[in-house]
Formats: structure tokens, sequence, C-alpha cells
């Protein structure tokens, strides 16, 4: 796929409007993970280089189109040091520009036209502006005003981190180093069916793990006590099971856990097999036994594809054993140069975060639900419509 980039671009005087991809966690005012901001600074730096006046577009959860400054972009504003321009729709601050200038628009899903794609907000949007540059790869997989609207009225580009995204993971899918390991975990099976098709299409092995890995074990027989799993996705889990066998996809389901009689973050930790579970047991993590074969796994892959934490790895340290061993199993590999590895999702990059692993991965995504789609091989409309004809 090759795409329309910024490179080359006579932007100096021109006024940019950038979507960006700031939906960081935020507790009690202040950024607890900057990872997509920090990715994000290239691009701007280089468009301030450029000489456009950038303003910025970005959302923050999901106000549903109502102005709710739980949601305001404020903390984001003030990490990065520049001016908060209180509405999306506001124009008055071009006047104040001078070339390198960069604001920040507030949160564009204040508006309800935002995610109904509304041709109307589209145009106000877009209204001023010389032009258009999406570097939010994490939000392209929506069909929303600022990532398809405004790109259909506006000349319009990819952003570096964009464009990289596209690049690394499209290598990974289009030409991987043999054999390829993807590990897929978290909690639902309904929202990673697509993704465990595509990877068990994909892979010499699937690991699936996690409350994820709990439906599969139970879905084919093990006790699971009284843990978190889908039992209406049990007939999906089987089938998932049978195409990987089709397509001569090894998969390798947890073979103990770690478990406990609560939902706690303190709570005593057992190791046991699936044989040894009872009623009242808990599962929140990996086993002993899983991690060790899994971790034998990534140090004979050359590929790993990692997205989702096989246990409750933010309950640091007693249930993030399992997903810790994985990531410092990967970073490891990586840092010798014996494996190539993406990692994508918000959990699971937090936990190479908490590690201090991060920089060792060869390659971070920024996309929770974008990475999944586009692993998937799903069309993002964010992307598809910045593609060069
Ligand atoms: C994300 O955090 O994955 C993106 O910003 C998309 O957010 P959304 O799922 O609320 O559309």
């Amino acid at each position: 796929m090759k795409l329309r980039t910024i490179d080359g671009l006579d932007l100096r005087g021109k006024y940019v409007l950038l979507r960006d991809d700031f939906n960081v966690q935020i507790v009690d005012g202040k950024i607890t993970d900057a990872f997509r901001i920090e990715q994000s600074m290239p691009t701007i730096n280089k468009l301030r280089q450029m000489g456009a006046r950038v303003a910025i577009c970005a959302h923050l959860g999901r106000p549903k189109g109502t102005r709710n400054m739980e949601y305001t972009l404020k903390p984001v504003a003030e990490y990065m040091g520049i001016k908060l321009i209180q509405d999306c729709l506001d124009k008055d601050f071009m006047h104040d520009m001078h070339d390198g200038d960069v604001v920040l628009l507030e949160n564009v899903r204040f508006y309800a036209g935002e995610e109904k794609n509304d041709p109307t907000f589209s145009a106000e949007l877009a209204r001023g502006f010389d032009a258009y540059v999406n570097d939010a790869f994490a939000v392209s997989h929506r069909a929303h005003a600022s990532t398809v609207g405004v790109a259909e009225i506006l000349p319009s580009y990819a952003g570096d981190l964009l464009a990289s995204e596209i690049e690394h993971l499209s290598a990974v899918m289009e030409n991987p180093k043999r054999p390829l390991l993807s590990i897929v975990a978290g909690s639902k099976v309904s929202t990673k069916i697509g993704v465990l098709k595509a990877l068990a299409k994909l892979s010499d092995t699937l690991i699936i793990g996690g409350a994820l890995g709990t439906t599969f074990n139970y879905a084919t027989g093990a006790r699971v006590g009284n843990s978190l799993y889908e039992a209406d996705q049990v007939d999906t889990a089987l089938e998932i099971l049978e195409f990987a066998r089709e397509n001569n996809c090894r998969v390798l389901l947890p073979m103990d856990k770690g478990v406990a009689k609560e939902f706690a973050r303190d709570a005593e930790r057992t190791n046991k097999d699936f044989s040894q579970i009872e009623d009242d047991d808990i599962i929140i993590d990996a086993g002993i036994a899983t991690t060790e074969r899994d971790v034998n796994e990534i140090k004979n892959a050359k590929t790993v594809i990692w997205n989702g934490t096989v246990g409750m790895a933010e309950w640091a340290p007693i249930w993030s054993y399992g997903s810790f061993a994985l990531a410092n199993a990967i970073a490891e590999q990586t840092r010798m140069g014996k494996l190539e590895s993406i990692v994508g999702g918000g959990d699971t990059v937090a936990a190479l975060t908490a590690l201090g692993v991060k920089d060792d991965i060869t390659y971070v995504s920024t996309g929770g639900g974008a990475f999944l789609e586009f692993v998937e091989g799903r069309t993002l409309p964010g992307v598809a419509i910045l593609e060069e004809k």
C-alpha cells in the first residue's frame, strides 16, 4: 500500500489540520502513559520545521457528542505545553498564528457530527485549512469526520507515524520470518474472532491466553472454577480450533493457572493445573508450566506478534508473573537480534513500559482496535482514503 505522505510538500505558511490519537489514560488530571503522544511528536516537529501552522485535532474517551469536561484534552495540552482551543470548530485562533506554531483543538467527540461522519460537520471542521494530515493510526479504523470526512474535502496526507505503522505491520503480515509465533490474550473471544482466525492462517504457532484462553480451556472440557469466561462462545472457540487445524497452525492453550479465592490485587496465589481447580477458584494469571512453555516457544521463534496480557499484569508483582515473563523473553530475544517482535494493544504496551523494555521491541504499535483490525486484514477507512492512486 502506497500512501501520500508529507515529504516534499511546501507547507510554509499553510494551515494544516493534523489528526493525532491522544486517547491516553488520564488519572486525576495526569497522563499515566504518554506513549501515543510521544510517538506523535516527530510528525508535529516535522510540520513545524516545514513552516506549517498546525492545529491538532484529537479525541479523548467517548463523550458521545456532548461537551463533557470529564473528557477535556486540557491535560494533554498542558503536557505538550501548547495552547488548547476550547472549541474544535473555532477559527479565530488562526489569525494569531505564525509559521511553525501549533495548537490543540478541544475534543472533537464533543460534537455528535464527528462519529456520524456528518458532511456539514466535516466541512465546518475543514474550513480555513489548506491541508489535512492523518497521523492517528490508532483511530483510523473509525470512519469519522476527523478521519475520513475532512480527508474527502482537503488535500490529505499520511503523517510519518501512520505511514510507519502501516509499513511495519504490513512487512510482518506479508513476509514474516518463520517460525512465526502469535500470542493473543485478553478478555473476550467475541472481540477477537477475526484476529484469531487471521493469525491462525498466518502463524506456525498460536498461543491463546488470558481470560480468552480460559474460554478455550472451558470449551475443550477443562475445569475453570469461578473464573471469567464466555459460556456462549464455546462453539466459536471450537470452530477457531478447527480452523487452525485446517490451516496447519499449532494452537497452544494454557496448561495451568495462577488462581486465588478472591479477585483482588493482594489475593493469595496458588498454582494449579486444570484438574486441581475447585469451584471457588478464580483464574487471574498464567501458570508456571504454561509460562515456561511459552517462553520456550518465544526462544524458538523468529517472529512474534503479541496482543493481550495473559493475566492481570497491572496487579504487579503477584499477578503480572505470566505477562512479564513473556515481555521479558520477547524483549531479550529481540535485543539479541534473534527475533522480530511486533506488539500492539494498550495493556500489552503498558506491561512493556512497566518493565522498561519497550525500546527493545522491533515495533510497538500505538493501535489497539486499529492494530487488531489491520492484522485481521480489514480495510481501515482512515488509511484507505490516503492511498496513492
Ligand atoms: C483507541 O484508543 O483504540 C482509539 O483511540 C479508538 O478509540 P475508540 O475505540 O473509542 O474509537
